[in-house]
């Protein structure tokens, strides 16, 4: 196995992003944090003499386990901020001097990025880890691929209320396709829903939470560029199709780079 250039390291609270630069090529990987073992055997193995450059809320976790490795561990939103901006250009589109970076990880995590500072605008607790718990607890199904693969054929319209559906038939004051209500449609006499509906539904809610707060923090800060990363997004076409129209409906531009779950990973290598 040839040995890595440089190596970074994002754990955050689901998943352990490893992105890998060699022969001017970033490699990815993933690990659940419950392999947090297995990923430093894998890690061990890798690096060779490097340091591995580590990040996120369990990057202390990591370090315990990297005995013998040199180490060391960088503040998540700087890297995640640096790492966003490496990927844009990665993939060959311009990068943006000031954006907001919404960052959907377990959590949701705000951060306004200029000049080479970052301010943290806020954050919610919706975010991917609602995907997972809030569709488990309705369906049972807890495998996030299984997840958007099911919410690949659901539909919104028997759960969630539209503000056309309040107005009915009357002119109302916003778009009529914009949610009103997210799960607002459903009643004790409604009749009942799939379960791709109802994940559908859950990730409607996700998206269009991180959204509203995304369009609100850009307006704020004054860009009108959000880069939209976290594990989240990956093979998430949903969440992906929400966050896009309604920025555009707003005046954003949503940029969703192919590998953003590895933004804070590759920061940290950069580092
Ligand atoms: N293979 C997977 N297993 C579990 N969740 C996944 C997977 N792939 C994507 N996800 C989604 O990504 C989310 C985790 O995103 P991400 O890896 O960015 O967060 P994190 O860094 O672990 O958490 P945080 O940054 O909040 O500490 C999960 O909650 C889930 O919705
Ligand atoms: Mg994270």
């Amino acid at each position: 196995m040839s040995t890595a250039d440089r190596i970074g390291v994002d754990a955050g609270g689901t998943l352990i992003k490893a992105a890998v630069h060699r022969e001017e090529k970033w490699i990815y990987r993933s690990f659940p944090l419950s392999q947090i073992d297995a990923c430093a055997e894998w890690l061990h193995l890798i690096s060779s003499e490097r340091s591995i450059h580590l990040t996120g809320g369990k990057a202390g976790k990591l370090k315990e386990r990297l005995r013998g490795r040199t180490s060391v561990i960088f503040p998540e939103f700087a890297v995640s901020a640096e790492g966003a901006r490496q990927l844009i250009a990665y993939e060959r589109d311009v990068v943006p001097d000031a954006f907001l970076l919404t960052n959907v990880g377990t959590g949701t995590s705000l951060n306004y990025v200029h000049s080479g500072k970052i301010d943290w605008m806020g954050g919610s607790g919706v975010g991917g880890g609602t995907i997972i718990g809030l569709s488990g607890l309705l369906t049972g199904i807890y495998d996030f691929d299984t997840l958007i693969q099911y919410a690949s054929r659901g539909r919104r319209t028997m759960i969630d209320l539209t503000v056309a559906r309040i107005y009915e038939g009357e002119e109302p004051p916003i778009a009529g396709d914009l949610t009103a209500s997210n799960f607002g449609a459903v009643s004790k006499d409604s009749s009942s829903s799939s379960p791709e509906d109802q994940i559908a539904s859950v990730i409607g809610l996700v998206a269009e939470t991180v959204t509203s707060l995304s369009i609100l923090a850009a307006q704020r800060a004054g860009v009108n560029t959000v880069i939209f990363a976290g594990s989240t997004f990956s093979g998430n076409e949903l969440l992906t199709e929400i966050v896009k129209r309604y920025c555009a409906e707003w005046g954003i531009t949503a940029m969703i780079p192919r590998h953003g779950a590895y933004c804070g990973a590759i920061g940290a290598a950069c580092s």
